[in-house]
């Protein structure tokens, strides 16, 4: 399989603390990569980076087998990769449809161009109502997005982010404080989304976390203890003396 992103040996500090050193590792395509460690491991700052908001001090990024370095953060959301936050970034006083219509009329291209808006527009809608109809949400779309629960807007958040299409979906925390079967439901529509979209997940719960991943790569202060297949990563002797102690029992 190939990789549609590589990060090698990425370095990043701030004043004298090293947030992040040497990291490396890769995403491949359709796949879905974990990423777990505990608060202040540089997760965070590993998306930043990727997504080009901040600048590694050492090493450099691979999208599509091109060197992006230099990109600003729109184009590199132009050429497919999409993020979400930490916090959720809908309008809460638009529907639900019309959050995710935005998101898929962008993705279209209808307002920027006159020619074939209409059949883009049609094919926009469209998929709006896919994302809707599959999302397992029991809603018609036309509620406001401030009447629905935490959980709903957070699975609305992500139908935002797979209504642009993405070839990379990076995930920070989706599923933080949501109930076990809403967080399940959130993940089962990552997973069985277009099998193109390679995903990166940031997650605290490692049973989401190991259920969900075709591979996991373990970040800890800043470094990559481990990145393989869950087998690999339960059997390995440094993640679970530095992080996941409590495998032993899982
Ligand atoms: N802009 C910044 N300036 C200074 N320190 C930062 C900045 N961003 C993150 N950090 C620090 O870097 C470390 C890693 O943070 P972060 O990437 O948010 O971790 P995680 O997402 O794994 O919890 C933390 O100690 C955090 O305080
Ligand atoms: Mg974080």
């Amino acid at each position: 399989m190939s990789a549609v992103l590589e990060v090698s040996g990425v370095s990043k500090r701030f004043g004298a603390f090293r947030a992040l050193t040497d990291v490396t590792f890769d995403v491949r395509e359709g796949e879905t990569l974990g990423l777990i460690g505990p608060n202040g491991a540089g997760k965070t700052t590993l998306f930043n980076i990727i997504t080009g908001f901040l600048r590694p001090d050492a090493g450099g990024l691979h999208y599509g087998g091109e060197a992006i370095d230099h990109l600003s953060p729109e184009r590199r959301v132009s050429r497919g990769m999409v993020r979400t936050f930490q916090k959720s970034m809908v309008f809460p006083e638009l529907t639900v449809r019309e959050n995710i219509a935005m998101a898929a009329r962008q993705r279209a291209g209808v307002g920027l161009r006159w020619g074939g808006a209409q059949r883009r527009l049609g094919a926009a809608e469209a998929r709006v109502h896919q994302l809707i109809g599959d999302s397992g949400l029991r809603r018609s779309g036309g509620e406001r997005m401030s009447d629905l629960s935490y959980g709903e807007q957070r699975i609305v958040d992500l139908l935002i982010s797979l209504a642009l299409e993405p070839r990379l979906l990076l995930l920070d925390e989706p599923t933080a404080g949501l109930a076990q079967e809403e967080a399940e439901r959130l993940l089962q529509i990552v997973r069985h989304h277009d099998a193109r979209t390679s995903v990166v997940l940031i997650a605290h719960d490692i049973d989401i976390v190991f259920g969900a991943c075709d591979r996991i790569a373990v970040l800890n202060l800043g470094q990559v203890l481990c990145c393989g297949t869950p087998e690999v990563v339960r059997a390995d002797a440094s993640v679970r003396a530095a992080y996941l102690g409590a495998l032993a029992d899982s």
